[in-house]
């Protein structure tokens, strides 16, 4: 019997031990691509309900992320890495930020990293508004090839490694039209099996819960049982707020752009100029670049394991709460 939650929309499968039920798998195969990416089931959370092998007291496994999810969310990830070390290359041919419709070397810098000549030899100097910070060794004066070099960005970071603004620009272009599509597909999919309303859109009552799921959290008390199938406010709202950042992303990048300048003039009205979109741009991917660090981290606390393998097969381990393990479990298992 494959068990709805009252909660989610997960699809619940009850399992006797610990190993994962039959599934579609990842082998690069055109039906298995085939399997996972049709997985849309407009009536549920994360593709369709699988056949249960048998039950569990302890534990039972559901069914979490569709193909479309997990294909869309990998090839994001793809995208985002090679945009950040593409973007860090272009931003290196002018490493200052400013706000307003212009910007050049005389201009205030609202952000910028360089390196300056001192008596006791050269400093990296990175400027935030009115600080400055000594950062030789990374930003301003660092080593590529075992050499000190005036760079903004350490060649470990960027792509290539090596400054060129050319090839990092048709690295960065690749990988932004391919974020774009693929973003496209997630929201339309979203949209359409209503994954993006039930699942990240949080409720009243899940904004309600936030000061209990930030306590949650500091606590590192994990949800068991009917809660663990759902996302917590604390994951809604981050998965919200990457998505509006992606999309501010791309936005202030087309903003950049002459040709969608002429199309469009008027987004560069909407960000307050081609400067201040930039600026957004960075401040966007640097957001995005938290989210990163705190997400893997969440990842790696809830446990790698079954997170990661929810992201790449779909299953995801639920531990059940006392309640369920109780004899009502033991009187239907015999019943
Ligand atoms: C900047 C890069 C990343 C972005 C923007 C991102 C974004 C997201 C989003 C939006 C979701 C929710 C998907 C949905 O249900 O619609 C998600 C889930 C998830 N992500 Fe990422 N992610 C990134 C990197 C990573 C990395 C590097 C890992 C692996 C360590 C990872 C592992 C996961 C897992 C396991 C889930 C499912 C969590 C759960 O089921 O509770 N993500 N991510």
């Amino acid at each position: 019997m494959s068990v709805r939650s009252p909660l989610t929309n997960f699809h619940a499968v009850a399992v006797t031990n610990p190993v994962v039920p039959p599934k579609p798998t990842l082998a690069v195969s055109s039906k298995a691509v085939f399997v996972l990416m049709s997985s849309v089931d407009a009536d549920s959370f994360h593709g369709s309900p699988r056949e249960p092998s048998a039950e569990s007291p302890t534990q039972e496994i559901i069914y979490r992320h569709s193909g479309t999810v997990r294909w869309t969310h990998w090839i994001n990830v793809l995208c985002i890495l090679f945009l950040l070390g593409s973007g860090l290359n272009i931003f290196n041919a002018h490493p200052r930020l400013y706000w307003g419709r212009s910007g050049a070397d005389s201009d205030h810098a609202i952000f910028s990293i360089g390196a300056v000549d001192r008596p006791d030899g050269v400093h990296g100097l990175t400027q935030v508004g009115p600080w400055q910070f000594d950062t030789t060794g990374v930003l301003g004066w660092s080593k590529t090839n075992g050499e000190y070099q005036a760079r903004g960005w350490p060649s470990w970071l960027t792509i290539p490694s090596f400054q060129d603004l050319a090839d990092a620009r048709h690295w960065h272009i690749l990988f932004a039209w391919i974020l774009v599509f693929n973003g496209l597909l997630y929201v339309l999919y979203g949209l359409y099996a209503r994954h993006l309303q039930r699942d990240i859109w949080p409720t009243i009552k899940d904004l309600k819960a936030i000061p209990s799921s930030i306590v949650d959290h500091i606590k590192l008390k994990h949800p068991v049982g009917e809660e663990a199938k759902r996302y917590n406010v604390l994951q809604r709202l981050a998965y919200l707020g990457v998505i509006i950042l992606i999309t501010s992303m791309v936005l202030t990048g087309l903003t950049m752009s002459p040709w969608f300048n002429a199309i469009f003039p008027y987004t560069l009205d909407l960000f307050g100029g081609r400067q201040s979109a930039r600026t957004i741009h960075f401040l966007s991917a640097t957001l995005i670049v938290l989210f990163f660090f705190v997400h893997v981290a969440e990842v790696f606390l809830a446990g790698p394991f079954n997170e990661i393998r929810s992201m790449l097969t779909g299953y995801y381990r639920v531990p059940r709460d006392d309640a369920a393990r109780g004899p009502d479990t033991t009187e239907e298992k015999n019943g």
